[in-house]
């Protein structure tokens, strides 16, 4: 940070005389100023604004809980499940760590989806924020790629063969594919290789992964600055003397303290799960993870949780052999570009508008019925399959697609209303 930029630090005492000597060594000033005091926000953040903070809430729970049951786990085929019994039974406030862990996990996929549906509401990915976008996508890739390790780690049924059938869809892919599968697994069947590898992806690379993609994802978004529920870039209106946005507020202490109101309503609906739901009825801990894995007895009904269960519905959905390929290659290609797709939205989206207030009839209408294929599909993918719920699958599918396939027409001739000069209340 420039000399230029150090601004003395005013008021007495101890503190700011050790203030004083940091700041003279390090940019501690500036980067509060920067990040925080001055930087600008919209003034008309709402609701959908909370998530982000909450994310990074829950990724600090995450980390910590994780900690403290990496003192407790052994990744050991033969001994990971006691371990994690013991946990449950012995480790004082064990059972607790677990909980929040566990809990922690669909929360974080309940905020990052959240978070983004609100870009899809106010064009949060289109232009100056598409790296931003990008790099949110990585998180996304990476928040899988976690939760998938993890979910090895009980050693329970659904642990062992959630973990066999993803990883033999790779081996589906035409001539890579079952060396591709070995590799990822270590041997020919899930197993202490697997479990081993995956606790080290789960507890040190990926998390690595995920806070340098969490710091990037925030530097790129205090380069162009947040959106807003208008749609409007705020920067466009400033105070010819000071440069700062007509529309903007100081981040700290305005949006600090919106912020810690979130994080309590969000702690006090999370304590509720944790101490009274854990389970919530097998949607966040599967009944059937209870059970230790057994590599000779597969469970009946095998489901991923709830956050991959839209993917897993489209992959299920192809039931057809196209061009002498099978229906499951079908099905992994599909559900990998479903999960891709997303990636290319800020150039798929061409409406003059970015926030659905001033978007026409026509995205309303897509999104509405691309959030219902979504959670119907999510449902799907919970259920067992039956003829008519395959059917069913396969028309949310293909309303998942053409929601972003059709995006370039239906947005261009959408019939747009004016955007304001400057934000709304
Ligand atoms: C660990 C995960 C993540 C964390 C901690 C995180 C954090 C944040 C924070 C604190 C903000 C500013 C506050 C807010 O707008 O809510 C933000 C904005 C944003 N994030 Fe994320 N994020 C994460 C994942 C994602 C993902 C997966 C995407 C999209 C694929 C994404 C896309 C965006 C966009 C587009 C914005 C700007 C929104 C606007 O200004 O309207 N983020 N993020």
């Amino acid at each position: 940070m420039a000399a230029a930029e150090k601004q003395p630090i005013t008021g007495a005492g101890a503190f700011n005389g050790i203030l004083t000597w940091v700041d003279a060594r390090f940019p501690l000033m500036a980067l509060w100023r920067e990040h925080l005091s001055e930087y600008y926000a919209p003034k008309n953040f709402n609701f959908w604004y909370y998530f982000g903070s909450l994310a990074l809430l829950v990724l600090v729970i995450q980390i910590v809980t994780g900690i403290v049951l990496a003192m407790n786990y052994k990744p050991d085929a033969s001994l990971a499940f006691a371990s994690v019994e013991y946990i449950m039974r012995e480790v004082p406030w064990g059972w607790l760590m677990r909980y929040l862990h566990s809990t922690g996990a669909s929360a974080f996929f309940i905020c990052i989806y959240l978070h983004m549906f609100r870009a899809l509401l106010y064009g949060s990915h289109r232009k100056p924020r598409e790296l931003l976008w990008i790099v949110g996508m990585l998180i996304f890739l990476a928040l899988m790629g976690e939760a998938f390790f993890g979910y090895l780690l009980p050693w329970g049924q659904m642990s062992y063969w959630g973990a066999q059938v993803i990883v033999n869809l790779f081996a589906a892919i035409p001539f890579v594919g079952p060396d591709l599968a070995l590799w990822i697994r270590g041997d020919y069947v899930v197993s202490d290789a697997t479990l081993n590898r995956f606790f080290s992806f789960h507890v040190i690379a990926l998390p690595l992964v995920l806070l340098g993609l969490v710091v990037v994802h925030l530097l790129a978004l205090h380069e162009v600055g947040s959106n807003n529920p208008d749609g409007i870039e705020i920067k466009k209106r400033t105070d010819p003397k000071t440069g700062i946005p007509l529309d903007g507020i100081p981040f700290h202490p305005y949006y600090t303290v919106k912020d810690i109101f979130g994080v309590m309503v969000f702690l006090l609906v999370f304590a509720i799960i944790v101490f009274f739901a854990p389970e919530l009825g097998g949607y966040f801990l599967e009944h059937n993870n209870f059970i230790a894995a057994d590599p000779l007895r597969t469970p009946p009904h095998i489901a991923p949780v709830w956050y991959f269960t839209p993917y897993y519905s489209v992959l299920r959905a192809n039931t057809i052999n196209f061009f002498w390929v099978d229906a499951k290659v079908w099905g992994v290609i599909a559900m990998g570009i479903s999960v891709m797709i997303f990636f290319f939205l800020p150039w798929l989206d061409r409406s003059p508008a970015k926030s659905i207030r001033y978007r026409g009839p026509l995205y309303k209408g897509a999104l509405a019925l691309f959030v219902a294929s979504f959670l119907i599909l999510g449902y799907l993918g919970t259920q067992t399959v039956t003829e008519t719920r395959t059917l069913l699958a396969q028309v949310c599918t293909v309303i998942y697609f053409l929601f972003f396939l059709l995006m370039p027409w239906y947005s261009t001739i959408d019939k747009c209303k004016p955007e304001p000069d400057r934000v709304t209340h």
